[in-house]
C-alpha cells in the first residue's frame, strides 16, 4: 500500500547506528554480568539506546518491572531522573539504581519543589476547611512522593490519573495537583469536573505570596492545578489538529496528555505513552496518524508501522533533550563500570523519605483507569 509522504518528518536526530566497537562493549559487559543486571529503557529513548533494553514501557510499567526485578543487584536505567528514583524507592533493598547521565533530568519535576510546595499547602490549608488531597505525578522528585505519602495523597502516572484523581475525591473534598497543569486539567475534566471548578496556583507569585490568587478562591474551588507544564508537549498548539486534518483527510489525532487542554480536546485519542503505542500497534493497515508526544517514539512508530501513516502533530520535530541525554555510550560505560565492580552514577533516595513517598506510590500501583 502506498501512503503519502509525512509532513514533518525531521531527521531521525540520535538515531545514528552505534558502532560496532561500542555494540562489543555493551555485549560483553552484559556477559560479564549475567542475571545480575537488568536495563530499563522509557519510550522516549533513542532507538541507539532502547535496542538494549530488557524491558521497555511507559513510566508505569517501569516502575511496575522495577518493584519486580528479584534478585538483580543493579537496575540500569534508560530514562530521566525522576524516573530512576522511583525505581530506587520500588526495588528491593540492596538493588541499587543507575542513571547512565546525571544530566538526564526533567524540567517539568524542576518545576515544583518541596519548599515550594509546603509554602503552597500552608497557603491552601489556611484559606479553606475542607480537605485537600495531594497528587502528584510520578514526574517529580521523591521528596514530593513523600509529602503525598504524609498528606494522605497518592502518585499518578498519565495511565492511572483518573484513577486516582477519582480515588482522592473519596478521601476529601479538593484536589491539589501538582506538577503538571495540563494533565490535572485534561483528567479532572475528564471526569466531568468543570473549567470554572478549577484554579492555577503560581508558586512564583512575587507579590503577596498566595499562588496568585485571592485566596477565598481555594476555598471555592474543587481542583488547585500547580502552574507547571512538560516543555515538550506544550510545542503543540491548538490550530495542528486543524492543519493536519486539513492536509491529510481523515488523519486521527492521537496525543500525550501532557498537552494542552485545546490540542487534547481536539484529538481523537489521548493517553500515555503505552496507550499511543498500543493503539498505533491495534489499528487497521492504512490508518493516518498525528500523534503529539516526542518525536523519537512518533519516529520509531513510523518505521515499526510502514503499512500506516504517521507523522508527527507539530510541523517540527518535539525532542525531550534530557531523554536524549542518555547515549550507547554512556550505557556501554556504566555497564563496564559495574562489571569491574565500580559503581558510578547511583540514584539513592534515604530511607525516611523512600518510607514516605511509598505509601503514595503503593496508591499509584494499586489503581488503574
Ligand atoms: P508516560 O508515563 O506516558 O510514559 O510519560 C512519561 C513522560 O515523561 C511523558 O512526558
Ligand atoms: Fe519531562 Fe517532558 Fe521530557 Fe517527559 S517529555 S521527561 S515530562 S521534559
Amino acid at each position: 500500500m502506498t501512503l503519502e509522504t509525512p509532513m514533518q518528518t525531521s531527521p531521525l536526530i540520535g538515531n545514528d547506528p552505534v558502532p560496532e566497537e561500542v555494540i562489543g562493549r555493551i555485549a560483553r559487559a552484559r556477559e560479564a554480568l549475567g542475571k545480575h543486571v537488568l536495563v530499563l529503557g522509557h519510550h522516549y529513548q533513542r532507538d541507539e539506546v532502547i535496542q538494549f533494553a530488557d524491558f521497555r514501557g511507559d513510566s508505569l510499567d517501569l516502575a511496575m518491572r522495577a518493584r519486580d526485578s528479584g534478585d538483580v543487584r543493579h537496575v540500569v536505567f534508560c530514562g530521566v531522573h525522576f524516573m530512576a528514583e522511583t525505581a530506587d524507592m520500588l526495588t528491593p533493598d540492596g538493588v541499587k539504581v543507575i542513571l547512565p547521565d546525571m544530566r538526564a533530568g526533567c524540567s517539568m519535576a524542576d518545576m515544583a519543589d518541596i519548599d515550594q510546595v509546603e509554602i503552597a499547602w500552608d497557603v491552601l490549608t489556611g484559606a479553606t476547611d475542607k480537605k485537600i488531597v495531594p497528587i502528584t505525578y510520578i514526574n517529580s522528585t521523591a521528596a514530593l512522593k513523600a509529602f503525598c505519602g504524609r498528606h494522605g495523597g497518592a502518585v499518578c502516572t498519565s495511565s492511572n490519573a483518573k484513577a486516582v484523581v477519582r480515588w482522592a475525591f473519596e478521601q476529601g473534598e479538593k484536589v491539589l495537583f501538582f506538577p503538571d497543569q495540563h494533565l490535572g486539567r485534561n483528567t479532572c475534566y475528564d471526569l466531568g469536573i468543570g473549567l470554572d471548578e478549577m484554579v492555577v496556583y503560581d508558586p512564583h507569585d512575587p507579590h503577596e505570596m498566595t499562588g496568585g490568587n485571592d485566596p477565598k478562591v481555594y476555598d471555592e474551588s474543587r481542583v488547585i492545578l500547580w502552574r507547571g507544564h512538560c516543555s515538550v508537549h506544550t510545542n503543540f498548539m491548538e490550530n495542528h489538529p486543524d492543519i493536519m486534518r486539513q492536509r491529510y483527510p481523515g488523519i486521527k489525532v492521537l496525543v500525550h496528555p501532557e498537552c494542552r487542554f485545546e490540542v487534547v480536546r481536539k484529538a481523537d485519542v489521548a493517553g500515555s505513552t503505552r496507550v499511543i503505542v498500543e493503539t498505533v500497534r491495534n489499528a487497521p493497515p492504512g490508518t493516518k496518524w498525528a500523534i503529539g508526544t516526542e518525536h523519537h517514539l512518533v519516529n520509531r512508530l513510523r518505521q515499526e508501522h510502514p503499512e500506516q501513516f504517521v507523522s508527527t502533530l507539530a510541523p517540527f520535530a518535539c525532542q525531550c533533550s534530557t531523554m536524549f541525554r542518555i547515549s550507547a555510550e554512556a550505557l556501554a560505560d556504566r555497564l563496564e563500570e559495574l562489571a569491574r565492580g565500580e559503581e558510578r552514577n547511583v540514584i539513592p533516595v534515604d530511607p525516611e523519605t523512600t518510607r514516605w513517598a511509598l505509601i503514595a506510590l503503593d496508591r499509584m500501583l494499586d489503581m488503574r483507569d
